[in-house]
Formats: C-alpha cells, structure tokens, sequence
C-alpha cells in the first residue's frame, strides 16, 4: 500500500522543491495525474469544464462528493483536495464543518479547499481545529465573480495590495497548510509568497510561488482560447477530433469492424 501525501508534508514544502498541482474530476485522469503531481484537486471548475456552466455557482456538494470519491479511487500516491463548493461553508463555521465533513467521510480525500481570506479565517480554524486540513484560495475566487464583476486580476490597484497581503496572512495564522494565489499581479504574488510561512500555489501567480496548479483540461489542450496564465502542454482536443473523425469514415465506409473486431463462429 502506498501511502498518500499528507497536509503536514505539504506544508513542509515551504521554499523546498515546488509543488506540483492539478485538477481532476474523475478516475480517469487521477490514474495519470496520480504519477507525476503531489496534490490532485477536485475543483468546482469541473462545472464549467465538465458541465457547460456559466461560473462555478452552480455546482453542489453532492456534485463534488461523487467526483471526489471518483478521484480518490483511481489515485494512490498523491493528494487529494476537494473544494468545498459555493453555499456549503459560507454561511458559518458549523454549517461549513458539517459539509466538509461529509466531504471527508464520503469521498476519502485529505483535504478540503475553500475561497476568501479574511472573511473565511474563523472558518478556516474551526475546521482545522477538528481534523479537516485546509487548503485557502485567494485573489481571483470564482465563486464571488457576482460581487468582483467578473474574472478580473487582483491587485492591478497597487492601493488594495495590503487587503490582499492581510488576506494571505489571515489564512496563514487560521492554521490553513498552503493557499492558492490566483489571478494576481507577478509582483503581488511573489511578495506574497516570499512573505507567507505557508506555501503560495500559483495560478495566474508568480514563478516565485512555492507550487503551481492548473485546470488539467486546459493544459491538455481541449480549450481552443485558454487564457494567458495557462501553458498548453498537450494537443488532447485534436487527437480526439482525429480518432473520431477516423471513426466516422470507417464506419461509413464499413471498414469497421474488421475482421480482428467480430466474433466468428468457429
Ligand atoms: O476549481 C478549480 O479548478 C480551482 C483551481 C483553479 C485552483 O479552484
Ligand atoms: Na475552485
């Protein structure tokens, strides 16, 4: 049995070898993911990668509890994160511990992610208090996109720079094991990460932060306009097009099935 990477191991990773983060949604992708990257985060992106959404409002616990426990399953080594998605914890500390716990109990992951700084700190002790690591998100928090006016880069207005850092340090002292930055001015980002005693997890960071994450979809290639903060690693979105479409012409050609595809009789 191997063992998974923990929330204290995370955490010792401050200024040592960075860390290396992605999302999955389902079995699928953790078994591979599972190889190369130390935490595997079941992001409530998922609603708008899997599910078409508008934003990340939508999506709800049972939702991420049914992926989670997919990822959990089909990963061995690294780990898992889920986030908490928008409504399950906002609302207060119990109500939040309440929802991650099931989360916990239900899909076996190691931690739970969820979004705001200072606003969420009370949160984020309570729940670390009582055995759930967590895992803060900063900056650009999709699930405020209502109130922030849309997917907007944080801290382009040099005078909100001490809320942000206030954010990064109340997270910090709340006892969450490592906080994502993302949609950050570089500057803002790296002093954040240089200043935290947690690990920074960047996306749309700074190369200074302690780790990266990004959307797996996105690297991979499916989404033909990836924003700026994203590396495309892979071409998954054409190879699919490919095989399908030589799908399509063998079909209609009646080139498939072969004769190594059929049943014969003797
Ligand atoms: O939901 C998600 O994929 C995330 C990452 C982008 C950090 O929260
Ligand atoms: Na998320």
């Amino acid at each position: 049995v191997t063992r998974r990477i923990t929330a204290p191991e995370i955490r010792g990773r401050k200024g040592g070898e960075p860390i290396v983060a992605l999302t999955s949604y389902h079995a699928n992708t953790a078994r591979i993911v599972d190889n190369h990257a130390d935490i595997l985060l079941v992001g409530d992106s998922l609603g708008m990668v899997l599910y078409a959404m508008d934003s990340t409002l939508g999506v709800s616990l049972d939702l991420m509890i049914t992926h989670g426990r997919a990822v959990v399953r089909g990963s061995r080594r690294a780990m898992v994160v889920v986030d908490m998605p928008f409504g399950s914890y906002e609302e207060s500390p119990a109500v939040a511990f309440r929802n991650a716990a099931r989360v916990m109990q239900e899909t076996g992951c190691g931690a739970v992610k969820l979004e705001g700084g200072i606003r969420m700190a009370d949160t984020i002790r309570f729940l670390t208090e009582r055995g759930i690591p967590v895992m803060a998100h900063i900056g650009l928090t999709p699930q405020s996109i209502n109130t922030l006016g849309g997917f907007k880069t944080q801290g382009r207005d040099t005078a909100l720079w001490p809320l942000i850092k206030a954010d990064a340090q109340a997270v910090s002292e709340a006892g969450a094991f490592s906080v994502v930055l993302e949609g950050i001015v570089e500057p803002l980002a790296a002093e954040i990460s240089r200043q935290s005693v947690i690990p920074t997890i960047g996306i749309g960071g700074s190369r200074e932060c302690d780790g990266q994450i990004l959307v797996l979809e996105d690297m991979l290639g499916y989404n033909p306009k990836p924003p700026k903060f994203v590396k495309v690693y892979g071409a998954v979105g054409t190879a699919i097009d490919d095989a399908v479409k030589a799908y399509a012409e063998d079909v209609r050609s009646r080139a498939f099935p072969g004769d190594e595809n059929i049943y014969p009789l003797k």
